[in-house]
């Protein structure tokens, strides 16, 4: 019998420190549902302490999911701490995650403290935290660059304190992985109590190196591996979920252990993430890019031909490549489209809700003949985005190119609930599109991203456009979909404009002094 390896997905929290990829209390929850499905143990939901809106989405998380447990971060400070425990309080099992950096430069120049004061704060913040459940986790946080001794100390202390996991993250993705999974072994070799403890580990992936030190952590016994979906995270990323997961299953002659995921659910996942955030997946990512299974070397697709373990260690369905069948069309019905929906995770609290939803599945439905999954889902992004804003909507975008003329746009818009209406022209289209909506709104933001994504094959399929505009420093994105790409990129532009309108900013959970 082979012994469980964690499979502690971060996507909702550290992944959302993606520049960018804030993700609402909706998206969450759904995202939170296919975690869930796909039978992750531990959701971290969230930094409530950031902001009331993460408070609350850790909190709308924490009372939906009953497989998982679900798990909010915290600075180690008495006001974090409780926070945290407030917003996973209705969870059916909870977990407390609380933090603090031990390398030199970080309690030097960021904390400004003497190491014996961080650990009196670590020591502190995991015992508060046991009074609200029996489940705490403990991060030092930049570990791959802290003294070894000093790590043994803090967490011989934490321990005792009652901390139920050790965390060791590289915060900055600077270790490498002979060397990470040494210090792994050791640290379980050498502190005394670390038995009491299951130990975990969370790779940044600055080097392109956070799935190899993951692995290299667990072949040297760490049983707990943080990640995300598609690799999404700070920076460069953490460890990629799906690369670790699979990896683990492919090379079970090598591990001692295994997930309980149910892997054919990682690519349904990969997709709602992307489309969610807008982050788009690169083609020849492993397990989830589209090029992930195909071959195009004619020597390669002979041996497919012959005997698919020439080149294949995996096989796509196994990591749900055909879960994206077609499944709806012009004729389906609301129960249908309902039935559906659940099923991908997205259930609706009123049937008027419903009845948007199902009124914008028709008129896709009649601009594009077979509804796929993926459709389903941008679809209900795209109206959840639409409904969630008020400052900014888009009434009605026409546009056209000729060869030899300069490409127009005319544009109307509801702004503050008044019509307004500019015309412009550009280098394209889309282009003609921003300059005209411009016009309008005079945001003076900068358009610093512009990706488009085709949802599914098919020249009839439905474009998924990102917009990322900045604005005194503050990024905001935006997404959109639409069988037409001029429309879908009007409707993200508006999105990410509606996003400047937002109140109520997040922290990021490193910045300022940990006090
Ligand atoms: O990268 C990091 O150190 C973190 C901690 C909060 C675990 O995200
Ligand atoms: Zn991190």
């Amino acid at each position: 019998m082979k012994e469980h390896l964690i499979v502690f997905d971060t996507t909702l929290r550290d992944g959302e420190q993606s520049p960018g990829a804030s993700m609402t209390a909706d998206e969450k929850i759904r995202i939170a549902r296919l975690l869930e499905r796909m039978r992750v143990d531990v959701i971290e939901a969230g930094f409530p302490a950031a902001s009331p809106g993460d408070f609350d989405a850790v909190r709308q998380v924490a009372a939906q999911i009953t497989e998982s447990r679900v798990c909010g971060l915290a600075r180690a400070n008495d006001a974090d701490v409780r926070r945290a425990a407030e917003a996973v309080k209705p969870a059916r099992a909870s977990r407390i995650h609380t933090f603090i950096a031990t390398s030199p430069i970080h309690m030097r120049e960021k904390l400004r403290m003497q190491p014996e004061q961080v650990i009196e704060r670590a020591v502190a913040a995991v015992k508060l935290a046991r009074q609200f459940t029996d489940d705490v986790e403990f991060s030092p946080e930049d570990a791959g660059r802290s003294e070894f001794e000093f790590l043994c100390r803090i967490l011989e202390q934490v321990i005792d304190a009652g901390a139920t996991t050790i965390n060791i993250p590289d915060t900055v993705g600077y270790t490498l992985p002979t060397q990470f999974g040494e210090t792994i072994a050791r640290l379980r070799a050498t502190v005394p109590n670390a038995d009491k403890a299951v130990f975990s580990v969370h790779c940044h992936n600055d080097l392109g190196l956070a799935v190899a030190n993951s692995l290299s952590a667990v072949l040297n016994g760490a049983r707990q591996v943080e990640c995300t979906i598609n690799g999404l995270g700070e920076r460069a990323g953490n460890a990629s979920l799906e690369e670790i997961v699979m990896a683990v299953r492919t090379r079970q002659d090598v591990f001692e252990c295994d997930t309980g995921i149910d892997t054919t659910q990682i690519v349904p996942i990969s997709r709602l993430v992307s489309n969610v955030t807008g982050f788009p997946v690169q083609p020849n990512k492993a397990i989830v890019g589209a090029n992930a299974f195909s071959h195009e070397a004619g020597i390669h697709q002979d041996g497919v031909i012959k005997n698919r373990e020439t080149y294949e260690i995996m096989r796509a369905e196994d990591v749900g490549w055909h879960a994206n069948r077609m499944v709806l069309g012009k004729h389906s019905g609301r129960n249908a489209v309902r039935e559906r929906l659940k099923a991908l995770g997205i259930e609706f609290t009123s049937e008027e809700e419903l009845n948007r939803t199902f009124a914008r599945f028709k008129e896709l439905a009649d601009k594009k003949h077979e509804i796929f999954d993926d459709d389903l889902q941008a679809l209900v992004t795209d109206a959840a985005s639409a409904e969630r804003h008020e400052r900014f909507r888009l009434v009605s975008v026409g546009a056209s190119a000729q060869t030899g003329e300069a490409p127009d746009a005319e544009v109307t818009l509801v702004v503050d609930g008044g019509e307004v209406h500019a015309r412009a022209t550009g280098s394209g289209m889309v282009d003609a599109t921003f300059r005209a909506i411009e016009s309008l709104v005079a945001s003076g933001s900068e358009l610093t991203l512009y990706s488009v994504n085709a949802i599914t094959s098919g020249s009839d399929a439905q474009g998924e456009v990102s917009v990322r505009l900045s604005r005194d420093g503050r990024i905001v994105n935006g997404h959109g979909a639409d069988t037409d790409i001029v429309i879908a990129s009007a409707k993200a532009y508006i999105d990410a404009l509606n996003g400047f309108a937002e109140t109520g900013e997040r922290k990021h959970p490193q910045a300022g002094v940990a006090v």
